[in-house]
Parts: structure tokens; sequence; C-alpha cells
């Protein structure tokens, strides 16, 4: 079983001082840092881009955890490499080639992953499950932090944890997480958990992360 990694969203961090926000959760115990990038078209808002990753790039040893939120993302996808994304993860609505979007995350030297709406079905995972590092479930739907957990994407990440057997690939969650879900995803197979407002909404960050790591 895969150590719990937590994974706080930038997205709710405090956005007049994002190089210290960084600092501070690093400091605190995250294991990655999550970046959520939106369009304002495959998404109902919009956040920021390849030039923020790179200026943060040097601040932190955190692996980069890059969710593309945009459509189309191919134009992108060396753009986030080259800024140093470590994981690309995007959505299969987000193009008519999912299979080919993966493949050029991994000729870029990332880790692929794919992401799941709440109504999107797991069948996509199936057939490019040997392009895939990392799979993100959205127990919410994407385009804003502080959203209510939908409890039903439980059953989809146990019957993903079940897909994914033994194969090299990470299950992450986003969207909800808190100290009441998280013990959930947990046991439903997840080992990757996002958080954005449990995290930075919380005074103190160190505890904040320990208590949805379960310790
Ligand atoms: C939603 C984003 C999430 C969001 C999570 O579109 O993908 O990463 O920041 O925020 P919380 O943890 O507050 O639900
Ligand atoms: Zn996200």
């Amino acid at each position: 079983k895969n150590p719990v990694r937590i994974a706080p969203s930038l997205l709710a961090a405090d956005f007049t001082r994002l190089g210290a926000e960084v600092a501070a959760i690093e400091k605190a115990g995250a294991d990655w840092l999550h970046l959520d990038i939106m369009d304002g078209h495959f998404v109902p808002n919009i956040s920021f881009g390849p030039g923020l990753i790179k200026a943060l790039r040097p601040l932190s040893a955190m692996p980069f955890d890059v969710h593309l939120m945009i459509a189309p993302a191919d134009p992108y996808l060396a753009a986030f490499a080259e800024a140093g994304a470590d994981w690309i993860s995007l959505h299969p609505e987000a193009g008519p080639h999912l299979h080919r979007s993966l493949q050029t995350i991994r000729a870029l030297g990332k880790k692929a992953g794919v992401v799941l709406n709440p109504a999107t079905p797991i069948a996509h995972v199936a057939e490019v499950i040997d392009l895939l590092d990392l799979v993100l479930v959205m127990s919410v739907n994407p385009g804003f932090g502080g959203q209510s957990f939908i409890r039903s994407q439980l059953q989809k990440i146990a019957a993903l944890k079940a897909l994914i057997g033994d194969r090299d690939i990470r299950l992450e969650v986003d969207g909800g997480v808190t100290t009441e879900t998280a013990p959930l995803c947990v046991e439903a197979g997840a080992d990757v958990l996002v958080a954005g407002t449990a995290v930075f909404a919380k005074p103190d960050y160190a505890t904040a992360i320990a208590g949805l790591r379960g310790c």
C-alpha cells in the first residue's frame, strides 16, 4: 500500500503572497503542490498559467502536480512541461485524442494522468492504462474550491483501485477533501489527496496536513 500523499491546491492560497504560501506548506509537510489550470471555457473560472508555475518552480522541491482544466490541452503541454510540471493530468473531454495527449506528456519526460469528472465513466482509464502514471478522481465538479464532496465518487475510487491492481499508478482525489472525507477516500483506495480550503483556510498548515494524512 502506498503512503498517503497530501497535495495542497494553490487555488486556495493567498494570491498576494504565493511564494510564501508555497514555502509554508512545504515546511508544514506537504508532499506535492497541486496547480489548477482553468481556462474559463472548459470550466467556468479562470486561474493561472505556465508563467506562474515557472516563477514558483525554483522556490520548491515538491513535485508539481498540474491539473489541466483547459480545452484544447495539447497546444499547451510542452509549455507546462517546460515551466516545471512533474505530473500533468488532463480530462478526456479536453480533446479528441486522449491516448495521443498522454503519449505527448510521456514524450516530454513527465508523468501522465487522466482526470475523471463526477459524470465521466472509468472506461477511459482501461483504454489508456499502459500510458498512465496517475488517475485523478474529481469529487466535485471542477472550477471552484470550497465545494462539497460528492459521495458517489467513493465507489468510483474503489472501482479504479481494483482496475489499477498492482500497477505503479497513483490514485488521487480532488474536491471537498476534509478530515471527514479524507479517511473515506483512503479506505476506498486513494493514495494522493488534494486539499485546497482544508489546508489554506486553516490557521496552522502543519496541523491541517497531519490531520488529512490521518496522523
Ligand atoms: C477544483 C479544483 C480543486 C480545488 C479543490 O476545480 O480542481 O483542486 O482547488 O479545492 P477544495 O479542496 O477546497 O475543494
Ligand atoms: Zn485540481
